[in-house]
Parts: structure tokens; sequence; C-alpha cells
């Protein structure tokens, strides 16, 4: 009935190819407006169709800002980012305005760890240089031709030893590294199993032959790779990110001056990169296009995990997983 309709919950949805079991959970429930195109909604559409929503379906490329959330207006009760990383969204202006905020750990961590793991052996491996050199000049095998750095006896140095760090450590083993340390803000009970042990910023830069990082950005987090960081690691050390991207500039100085051997990275700033970038033109510098969690199975889960928490904090139950 037109009435039953009223009171349908209002949604906003910011992109047309979320997986369509998140959507369909939605539909069957809500009245669903979702932003028509697979490229990101322009900010003034963001503006203008969050007003007077009760739920907004967002992913890591809005920005989810003070101006966003005076627009939606009273009635909007929780916001359902489709990561597990939130640092696009003004977490205090969310809370400060009693809205719920939910993400989705977990269904992405293998996906992401294996993604780490690709990228560690294409950069140490020179997979893609590689692949370049059988297009272009290969002209015999040859004893020490294309060779790189493997992962037996490294050290492997992991920064926020978090879920994708752990399940990175337990796939690492298998390749007979020598040592796995790593350093955050606290012990982690986990690492004992996993043979890691806690260590310094500063120890596991100065040990590493790979530094993998896989920390949420924060005020902490922000900027930690640097000249003076890339400074303290060692000259042949792979610098592999698959968490949020950092000062590219310096990363860019330290693979060109040999500060460091070479790096491969899923994220970097800005994304999307340029293609006359300059870290795109350097051989020692595997880029990928934010593809981590980049799995069918992955990014259902992750599109049906965003509509449950939604649901769930429309009807003020307990969501699968809310940032507190
Ligand atoms: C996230 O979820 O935060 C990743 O960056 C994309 O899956």
């Amino acid at each position: 009935s037109s009435s039953s309709k009223m009171s349908k919950k209002k949604i906003y949805v910011t992109r047309a190819d979320v997986p369509s079991p998140g959507l369909e959970l939605l539909q069957e429930r809500c009245d669903v407006t979702i932003w028509k195109e697979t490229y990101p909604v322009p900010r003034s559409e963001l503006l203008t169709q969050i007003q007077g929503v009760d739920a907004l379906f967002c992913l890591l490329t809005d920005k989810i800002d003070k101006e966003v959330l005076d627009k939606a207006g009273d009635r909007l009760k929780v916001i359902g980012t489709m990561s597990v990383g939130y640092d696009h969204i003004d977490v205090n202006a969310v809370k400060s305005r009693g809205i719920r905020l939910g993400y989705t750990p977990e269904v992405l961590t293998d996906a992401v760890s294996e993604l780490t793991i690709a990228l560690l052996l294409a950069t140490s491996r020179r997979l893609f240089e590689a692949h370049q050199q059988i297009l272009e000049l290969w002209s015999a095998w040859s004893p020490v031709w294309m060779c790189g750095a493997g992962l037996n006896h490294s050290t492997v140095g992991v920064v926020g030893f978090g879920r994708i760090g752990q399940e990175v450590a337990k796939r690492l083993k298998s390749f007979n590294v020598a040592k796995i340390i790593y350093t955050g803000r606290s012990d982690k009970p986990e690492a004992k199993s996993l043979g890691a042990i806690r260590v310094s910023l500063d120890d596991l830069l100065s040990q590493s032959d790979f530094v993998i990082v896989t920390c949420a950005l924060t005020p902490e987090t922000k900027e930690m790779f640097n000249d003076a960081t890339f400074a303290k690691m060692k000259p042949n050390a792979i610098f592999v990110n698959t968490s949020r991207g950092g000062e590219s500039a310096a990363l860019q100085r330290a693979l060109e001056n040999g500060t460091i051997q070479a790096a491969g990275l899923d994220v970097m700033t800005p994304e999307p990169l340029p293609p006359d970038h300059p870290l795109l033109k350097l051989k020692n510098c595997v880029i990928l296009p934010h593809i981590g969690s980049a799995t069918m199975w992955a990014r259902t889960e992750m599109a049906v995990m965003t509509a449950r928490n939604i649901l769930a904090a429309l009807n003020n139950e307990v969501m699968p997983a809310e940032v507190k």
C-alpha cells in the first residue's frame, strides 16, 4: 500500500556496480537510489542526493565530511562504507552527530594478503620488468640476467600486525623466510604462533630485507614513510604497501637514489595515479591500481556486509561490523 511505501527507509548508494547481492538486500526492504555510473559520484550529486536519506552506502572514493553530513540532515542514521579502511570518513563528525558507521573487516583479509604476496614476488623477482624484456630483447638464458632477491633466508618486517599483516606472515612462512618481525602500537598475542617478534620501527627498518605496510591510515601513520624512514632502510630493501598511499615524492627519491632497491604498491598518492606520473617510469617500482580486495568473492561479501550493517542500524540492532 502507499502508506507502507511511505514508511520505507531511504538509502543512497554511491555506485552502480556494487555487487547485486548487497543491493538486493537493501532493495527488498528500502527505497534505494543508486548513482547510475560505474565511476565515483560527483561531489555535487552526492550533496544533492544525500538530503533526507536515512542511510548512506558509500565507497572509499567518497569523501564524507561535515559538509556532506550537514546536507544529509537529521534523518541520516547510518553510513556503511564498503571498505575496511575509513580514512575517507570524518569519524568524529559522524559520531558527534550520533550517526552509526559500518565497515567491512575480515571478508577481504585473504584477498588483500594474497595480493600482498603477489606484489612482493612481482617486485623481488622483477616480473613486470622481465615481461617487458621478453617483448623487447631476450637474447638467451644468462647466469645473472634478471636476478632478483628471493624470500628464503630473508628478514621480513610487517608494519601494522593486524588481521592482514598476520595473514601475510602466515603465507610468508611457506617461503622459508629466516625471520618475521613486526611493529605496531601493541603486542599481538597471535604473533607467537607465527614466530613473529615485535621490534621498534627503527629496528624493523634497519633489519628488514622486505618492509610490508599493512596498517590503517591514521594521524599517527600518515606519512610514516618519508625521507628519514627510507634512509634507515637497507639499500637492498624492498618496500611493499597494500594499505593506504603514502608520500610519493619521498618514495620516488628513495627509488631513484638507490636508498632502497624496489617498491611494490597497490596504494599510492594520488589515486588514481596519472599515467605520466614519475613513479610509473621507474623499473624498480611495481604499481597496481588498488586491487587488493579485488576478488569477486571478497567484493560480494563486502557489499553484503555493508548492506547488513545498514539494515541492522536502521533496525536499532547490533551491526555485523561497527566502527566504535
Ligand atoms: C579497503 O577496503 O579499505 C580497501 O582499500 C579496498 O578494499
